[in-house]
C-alpha cells in the first residue's frame, strides 16, 4: 500500500511525507456538529452522541457545552441571513446550551450529513438522528457542517478557535459529564 501511495505522489498537495500522503488519499476531514438547545433541553444529547459514535466511524476530537451568543450564531448561519426564518433560527440557536463537537475521520463531513438525516424530519430516513430525535424543521435536534468546500473548516474555526484536537476516548461519557454540568 505504501509503495502504491508513493507512486501517486505526483498528485498535488501530497508532498513526499508518507503520513501526509496517506492522509490526503484517505480524505481525512473534520466536521462541526452540535446538539441544538431544544434537544439538549429534552435530555437527548447523550443518546444522540451514542448514535454518532456507533454510526460515524470517526473520532470525536473536541467537545464542549456553551450558549451561543447572537454574534456567534449570526456568523455561524451567515449564509442564511436573507431567509425568512433567519430570526427564528438565531433565536432558537441562542436559547440555551448546545453541545458543540468536532469529529474527525475519513469523509466525515458527508458521513455526518447521512447519519443526521434530512433537514425536515418528515423527509428523514429511518434510523437517522433527525428521524429519531427531531420534532420539526425548526426543531431538528442537530447541526452538522454541510459539504460545500471550506464550510466545515470555517465552522470548526468559529466554534473551536485555537484548539488542539485530541481524540476523546469515551465521547458518550464525556457528553454525560458535560450535559450534567450544564444542567446543574
Ligand atoms: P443545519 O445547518 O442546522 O445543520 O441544518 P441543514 O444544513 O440541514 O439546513 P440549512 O439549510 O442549513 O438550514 C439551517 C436550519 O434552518 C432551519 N430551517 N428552517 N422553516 C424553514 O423552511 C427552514 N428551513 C431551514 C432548520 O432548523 C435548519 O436546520
Ligand atoms: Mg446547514
Amino acid at each position: 500500500l505504501f509503495i502504491f501511495l508513493n507512486e501517486l505522489s505526483w498528485l498535488r498537495g501530497m508532498g513526499s511525507d508518507p503520513t501526509g500522503c496517506i492522509i490526503s488519499v484517505m480524505n481525512m476531514q473534520k466536521t462541526f456538529l452540535a446538539i441544538k438547545p431544544k434537544a439538549m433541553q429534552r435530555g437527548d444529547a447523550v443518546d444522540i452522541v451514542k448514535v454518532l459514535e456507533k454510526s460515524l466511524g470517526a473520532e470525536c476530537v473536541a467537545m464542549k457545552t456553551y450558549t451561543p451568543s447572537k454574534e456567534l450564531a449570526e456568523k455561524h448561519y451567515e449564509a442564511l441571513n436573507d431567509k425568512p426564518f433567519f430570526g427564528e433560527l438565531i433565536e432558537s440557536f441562542t436559547s440555551g446550551p448546545i453541545l458543540g463537537m468536532v469529529w474527525q475521520g475519513e469523509n466525515v463531513v458527508a458521513k455526518a450529513r447521512e447519519v443526521m438525516g434530512a433537514t425536515n424530519p418528515a423527509d428523514a430516513a429511518e434510523g437517522t438522528i433527525r428521524k429519531l430525535f427531531a420534532k420539526s424543521i425548526g426543531d431538528n435536534a442537530i447541526h452538522g457542517s454541510d459539504t460545500e468546500p471550506g464550510s466545515a473548516q470555517r465552522e470548526v474555526e468559529i466554534h473551536f478557535p485555537a484548539s488542539d484536537f485530541t481524540p476523546i476516548a469515551d465521547p458518550v461519557a464525556e457528553a454525560q459529564k458535560l450535559t450534567q454540568a450544564a444542567a446543574a
